[in-house]
Order: structure tokens, then sequence, then C-alpha cells
């Protein structure tokens, strides 16, 4: 089955879901190398949760680390050695890793990754994985029995589209001062802000079902700070090549208005506050032990400073937000023979509006992420 024939038979939605997951097939994996550096940038928070994990006194039952929104699991695997690296000295229990995305998720690669050579991806005899399919905002294992939660890059993507159209852009947090190519009225604006809000304290309530007492969650996301947002650049270029066929016809007037990416830039602020305003009725049930802003370099940024290559910088950037866009854009355009061709017109035409204008569509990575522990 070709990439084309795989993505268009993965039409249905989950309920408390706005996409049906990443372009895969490899190609998330391929492409998520500034993620990768993201979740670098927390490994404190990783090696503190697994430092601080009380490992004893509760018999010798499994430890289970599950991670929320994995993809393809290139990302997610190498988080979970990381975690393991502390844990497994701590303790003499099995411990079990769950990887959990979307049910449209490709959990075939997923797999391969877990168990590409017969053996466990973690070389331990201890540890045992699985996969968990749903969405994020629902409880996916029984009560009290996970020790850790984690998600990465993936809370931004909303349970819901709260309004049926953003007419003049493509992206709830707007578009950056640099390009300034539409707008996203500061009501349209706050409604996205306060159920990016509310899906936190949904993802913590559930979490906080599953979790054991003293068991930690750590929540990471792309997001901004008072100075950029990592939405800057990607999305103005999107919108962009978007705008190009809408302008030709090839995209209706209406298809655009409708068509937003359902994904919401965080601050830290806006992280935190669910977990410790008791208006959100989550704060009762976690403790926050660290929160952080940062931002990362982003490789193919470092690269063409290094090499000058600019073919190489926009095949990259491109492919690096094809990833994570490709399916919301399809599933907002009809359902036509012509479809799939369409889509891949607009990536092209983002590497030709790239190309001809780098300084145009600045990118940079802005991460907020937060440890918690889960209160007795
Ligand atoms: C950008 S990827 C992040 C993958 C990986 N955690 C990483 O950091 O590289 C976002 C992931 O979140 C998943 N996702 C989006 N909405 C979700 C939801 N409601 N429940 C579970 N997963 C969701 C997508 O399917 C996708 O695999």
């Amino acid at each position: 089955m070709t990439e084309t024939d795989r993505q268009s038979t993965k039409a249905t939605q989950a309920s408390h879901a706005t996409t049906t997951g990443m372009v895969g097939g490899g190609f998330y994996d391929e492409n998520s190398a500034p993620q990768w550096r993201a979740i670098e940038a927390v490994f404190p928070l990783i090696t503190n949760a697994m430092a601080t994990l009380e490992v004893e006194g509760e018999g010798d039952g499994t430890i289970r680390l599950a991670d929320f929104g994995c993809s393809e699991g290139h990302n997610s695997i190498a988080v979970m050695a990381e975690a393991l690296d502390t844990l497994l000295p701590r303790t003499p229990r099995s411990i079990q890793t769950i990887h959990s995305d979307l049910p449209t998720n490709d959990f075939s690669k997923l797999l391969l990754n877990i168990r590409s050579d017969g053996r466990s991806v973690f070389g331990s005899e201890k540890v045992f994985s699985c996969v968990v399919a749903g969405s994020m905002y629902d409880q996916l294992v029984p009560d009290g029995s996970l020790h850790l939660a984690t998600t990465f890059n993936a809370i931004g993507f909303l349970s819901r589209r709260p309004l049926s159209q953003l007419p003049d852009y493509i992206f709830p947090n707007g578009p950056s001062a640099v390009r300034s190519n539409g707008k996203v009225s500061e009501t349209d604006h706050q409604t996205f802000a306060e159920l990016a809000k509310q899906d936190v304290a949904s993802f913590l309530k559930v979490r906080a079902r599953e979790l054991v007492p003293g068991g930690k969650l750590i929540a990471q996301v792309f997001g901004r700070d008072s100075d950029a947002s990592t939405s800057d650049g990607i999305y103005d270029l999107l919108n962009d090549a978007v705008l190009a066929f809408v302008e030709n016809g090839e995209i209706s007037r209406d298809a655009y208005a409708r068509y937003y990416q359902p994904v919401y830039m965080r601050s830290l602020e806006e992280l935190t506050t669910p977990a410790t305003d008791p208006s959100y009725a989550v704060s009762d049930l976690f403790k926050l032990e660290q929160s952080m802003s940062y931002e990362v370099p982003v490789p193919f940024n470092e690269a063409f400073q290094r090499n000058g290559n600019l073919t190489e910088y926009a095949a990259q950037y491109v492919d690096f937000f094809r990833a994570f866009t490709e399916a919301v854009l399809r599933n907002a355009l009809p359902d036509s023979p012509g479809r799939d061709k369409l889509v891949n017109k607009v990536y092209t035409k983002a590497l030709e509006l790239l190309m001809a204008n780098p300084d145009a569509y600045p990118f940079r990575y802005i991460g907020v992420a937060m440890l918690l522990t889960r209160k007795a």
C-alpha cells in the first residue's frame, strides 16, 4: 500500500481528537529532530521523576511508564530509554513501557521500532512494552496502574475544534509579527486559549485516575514566550502556500475559511494554570514540582547557517511541518480524486516560497514543560 493509499484509509477521526495523526511510514520519525531537541532539554525533569519515584514498599508489582502522543515511536522510545537509565538500577521490579497514540496512528511502524529484531529495543530482560490506542484526553489504562505518565510535543493538538471557522488565517495564535499575513480576532484567540487550558485539565484528571499515589507526570509541549512562538514561520508559510490555491480557484474561499490547524501554542502560564488554579478542579490531585520555558536550537537552521545550502534547508523545513500538518489539511479539503495531488502541490508551493524568500519565514522552537506528582 502506498503512503497515499494508507493516508486515505485514515479518514475516521477518534473522539476527543482533531487530527488522524502524523504522516506515517517512517516520515514523522525521519523529520522530527527538532522535537527531539525539545525533549532532550527536559531530561532533568525525567531524571528527577525517576530518581524520586517511590519504588519500595508496594510489593513486587510491575512499574508502568506511559507516553501519550508517541507517534511512530523513535522519540518516545528514546524518552523511555532515558527514564530507564535512572529507574532500572533503583529496583528489581519488572517495568512496562506503554506507548499510546490515536487509533489512526501508524502503529505498525511503532511496533517495528519497539521490537525490530525480535528483542526489546530497551535491551533489558526486565522491560516489557505494549501499545494502547485512544485519545490522551480519555482514561486509557486501569485505575492506579501507572507510575509515570508523559506527553511530549502532543498536548498542543486540541481535543476538539471550538470554532467552525477561522476566516483570515490557518492557525489559532495568528501570524508572526515578521510576516503578518492574516489575522485572528482577540475573541477567537481567547476561545482557543481557554480550550487549551481545559484540555490540560482533562488530561490531568484522567491521568490522576491512572496514576498511583506518588506517581509522576511530565507534560511538555511546543509553545511560546514573550519573544517568539513555535508557530512563527511554519504556519505563515503554509498559509501563504494554501492562499496561492485559493487565489487560482483550486481551493474555495469557503474551504479556506473552515480550514485551520487545531493546535494552540501555550505560554508556560497557560500550561501550569490548570494544575494550580482550583477552578480547574485538578489542583487537589497534583503537586507542581518543576516547570520551565525554554528555547532549543533547530537542527535545519544550524545546518543552513553552517553550509548555506538553501535547497537542503527548504526541503528539511517543509518536510518537518508537513509531517504534522498534512493529515489536517487533507481532511479539510473536499474528498475528490484530485485531493492528494492538491495536497502535494500545496507543499511544493511552500518549498518554492521558502526558496524564493527564506528571510520571510524564520522558525524558532520554544518549549514549555512541567513535572507534577500525584498527591496521595
Ligand atoms: C508532533 S507528534 C509528537 C510525537 C512524539 N511525542 C515526539 O515528541 O516526537 C504529536 C502526536 O500527538 C498525537 N495526538 C494528537 N492528538 C492526540 C490525542 N487527542 N490523543 C492522543 N494523541 C494525540 C498525534 O497523533 C501525534 O502522534
